[in-house]
């Protein structure tokens, strides 16, 4: 098969472990026969250095022309430091989400059976973990209305969901649950939240259409207890965009490095494909930071979006060999040989 690939490398340490993902997907598509067509454009601090918007209508028009979007990070250190600053890379992320119609974030949270004792957490707490969030993306308190009055003395971020936008997020849950363990968690705050009761009645009213699903209805606050508690209590969770941004960090926890955990994220067209973590200012350059996120982030992407899951098996199983025989960057290396972010990447397409 051909792929167009839109590939936003963005800042920080995006362009480093972005470039290890391009070489173990040519070398899979190498392996099974296929041919992808990387479309390069500019996202975050880079494309508002070089034109001024963190995500300009050329950007947008590569990736809803493309098969898929490979995301790096999007970030920069300088933008953090001046709350007063116009315009921010982060503005750039949102409105890409919003264009592209990015509507459920995919943030699956598995342990590797070689790291088990890399994560702070107790092994016999943690192990058999596999649950998946689905996130909100393009609602609630991300995207209500905002500002300041009284002369700046007082600021608002509106959250607004309507029954729509629950429903198609709900939806995806549902069927994902269908797939897997067939449980099903709505996390809310419904003991006070208007939103959040919407959230829970139009969840309860799906309830009929699925009834193989088990659903349960939990507060975010005790999620966030149970989560690092019982994690592999947990299956699939559904919950709204600001719940989800923290569950999703907090879980990361349980595989043991930020590092590893890859997303995707899927509207009614197009996917993106990123890692869930940052732009890591402080390692950018140095040919430190962990490109397994990435890399994970592409078997996503020919799993999702390409429905090639023989490819993606290709890549998991890969990164499973790296770990197991140490081939790892310094985060994961536990005081032993770290290799560079560019050898692990040489490292997996050689192995593919
Ligand atoms: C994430 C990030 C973004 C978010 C930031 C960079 C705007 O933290 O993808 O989780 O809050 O959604
Ligand atoms: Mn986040």
């Amino acid at each position: 098969m051909k792929f167009n690939i839109a590939l936003l490398a963005g800042d920080g340490i995006g362009p480093e472990v972005i470039d290890q993902a391009v070489k173990v997907s040519d070398a899979v598509a190498k392996k099974f026969g296929h041919e992808i067509t990387w479309k390069p454009a500019l996202t975050g601090a880079a494309a508002i250095d070089a034109v001024g918007e963190p995500y300009p209508d050329e950007t947008h028009d590569v990736c809803a022309a493309s098969d898929a979007v490979l995301f790096g990070a999007i970030g920069h250190p300088r933008f953090d430091n001046d709350p007063s600053a116009k315009v921010r890379p982060e503005q750039g992320l949102l409105k890409m989400r919003k264009k592209l119609g990015l509507f459920a974030n995919v943030r699956p949270t598995f342990t590797f059976p070689s790291l088990i004792e890399k994560s702070p957490l107790k092994k016999e707490r943690i192990e058999g973990t596999d649950l998946v969030f689905l996130r909100e993306l393009t609602g609630g308190i991300y995207f209500g209305e905002k500002g300041r009055r009284d002369e700046g003395e007082t600021a608002y971020d509106n959250c607004v969901y309507t029954r729509a936008e629950v429903q198609r997020l709900a939806k995806k849950g549902f069927e994902l649950a269908m797939t897997r363990s067939k449980k099903l968690c709505c996390v809310d705050k419904a003991n006070v939240l208007e939103t959040s009761r919407l959230w829970r009645e139009t969840v309860q009213a799906m309830e009929k259409d699925y009834p193989e699903v088990e659903v349960s209805y939990e507060f975010v606050d005790a999620v966030a207890m149970r989560l690092v508690q019982w994690p592999n209590s947990y299956d699939v969770l559904i919950t709204e965009n600001l719940f989800g941004d923290i569950l999703t960090d907090e879980a990361s926890v349980i595989s043991g490095s930020m590092g590893l955990m890859p997303s995707a994220s899927m509207g009614s067209d197009i996917a993106l494909f990123e890692p869930i973590h940052g732009s890591y200012p402080q390692a950018t350059g140095l040919n430190i930071a962990n490109p397994l996120a990435t890399v994970l982030s592409a078997a996503m992407m020919f799993e999702t979006a390409f429905n090639l899951p023989e490819e993606g098996a290709a890549i998991r199983d890969v990164v499973n060999k790296s770990l197991a025989e140490g081939v790892v960057t310094e985060d994961l290396a536990n005081g032993g040989k770290a290799y560079g972010t560019k050898e692990v990447g040489d490292w997996l397409a050689a192995n593919i």
